[in-house]
């Protein structure tokens, strides 16, 4: 079969397009023939050698996909041959081959069907990030509305948090660079949208907010943002930590967690176990069901264009970027 091959760790522009040898069917695996997989950028985190995981190499890189069963492993019911099966975050491209790659062996437990009413397009982007958002959002406890404040929010966990955050009844305020997307982001469920970029943007937010505060903020940048947020919190109020594109906060003040007793929660959405992740799943898609969300398709490249995928992953997309496998 072809696949997209890490020959070492470094760069994604160590990956070339080669035959593979097929994957092997264990017991309890599901083997498919992959027709769309979407790009996250913990991908190139893993190429970089900047991510935990050190996987056997040559390494296939891919962790979201969906795609056609081809064969059914010792041990697995509730497959067929030619159904349709989407995969949930699990070793798939971590620890295992993934799913830049013709075919892909899926621990069944991984698995789920695709959701009525979806596209394959839909499906194959959708795990990832929403039972990230979905951690990010609940992993405080049971709450009850909310003004959650979300960074990065144009991206694929940014989409994903602010459709959950909404259709779970919060007040979502969306950070974004570009006006495009922030109006985008109002047509997804955010109340209010601020340009971090913008040295105002803590004052039109508190402005917009009144007396209220931000409870949650979902944090997807770090960098020298991350300081700022803290302004807009409230009495508290709590921070999921889930990415740091902008990279290390450069000062950090740990006095200001003190008065209003602000709380910094990790998101680490590899931490669920497989029960965990199709519980959360469910969840999910009762949720989005409710506020007739669907996953945002950012852009759709041809298999032999991953290079060029990646390239619009890091300039910053709208929603999900896909590679058309099959
Ligand atoms: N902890 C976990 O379990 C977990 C799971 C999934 C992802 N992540 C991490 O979460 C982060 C977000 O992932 P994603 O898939 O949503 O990324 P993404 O799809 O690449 O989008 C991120 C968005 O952030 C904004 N952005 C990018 N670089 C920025 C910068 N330097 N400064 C300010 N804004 C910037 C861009 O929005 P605008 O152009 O609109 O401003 C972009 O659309 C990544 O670091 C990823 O590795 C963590």
């Amino acid at each position: 079969m072809k696949a997209w091959l890490l020959d070492k760790l470094g760069s994604i522009e160590n990956l070339r397009l080669a035959d593979a040898p097929e994957p092997e069917l264990h017991s309890g695996d599901v083997l498919l023939e992959v027709i769309y997989s979407a790009l996250n950028p913990a991908d190139r985190y893993l190429a970089e050698g900047a991510y935990p995981a050190r996987p056997a190499l040559p390494h296939i890189l891919g962790r979201d996909g969906v795609g056609r069963v081809l064969a059914v492993g010792s041990g697995v019911s509730g497959w067929q041959l030619n159904d349709h099966a989407l995969i949930i975050r699990g070793p798939v491209g971590v620890e295992r081959a993934g799913t830049f790659a013709q075919r892909v062996a899926v621990p069944a437990n991984c698995l789920a069907h695709v959701p009525g009413g979806w596209t394959l397009q839909q499906a194959a982007c959708a795990s990832l990030v929403y039972l990230t958002a979905w951690q990010a959002l609940t992993q405080f406890g049971p709450v009850g509305r909310l003004v959650v404040l979300i960074t990065g929010a144009s991206g694929g966990v940014g989409v994903a948090a602010t459709q959950l955050a909404a259709a779970m009844g919060h007040h979502v305020i969306a950070l974004s660079r570009s006006p495009d997307k922030a109006a985008k982001l109002r047509q997804l469920g955010a109340a209010f949208t601020a340009d971090p970029a913008d040295p105002t943007w803590r004052k039109s937010v508190l402005t917009h907010l009144g007396s209220r505060r931000v409870d949650l903020a979902i944090d997807n940048i770090g960098g020298s943002g991350f300081s700022e947020l803290l302004d807009v919190m409230g009495m508290w109020g709590k921070i999921s930590v889930v990415g740091r594109l902008a990279g290390p906060v450069p000062q950090f003040n740990t006095a200001s967690l003190f008065f209003r007793r602000l709380r910094i929660g990790g998101v680490a959405v590899g931490t669920y176990t497989a029960e965990e992740a199709q519980s959360a799943w469910r969840h999910v898609l009762e949720t989005l069901a409710g506020g007739d969300h669907r996953p945002l398709i950012d852009s759709e490249f041809p298999f032999d264009q991953l290079p060029q995928a990646f390239a619009k992953l890091a300039a910053g997309p709208m929603g999900k970027v896909l590679l058309r496998v099959r």
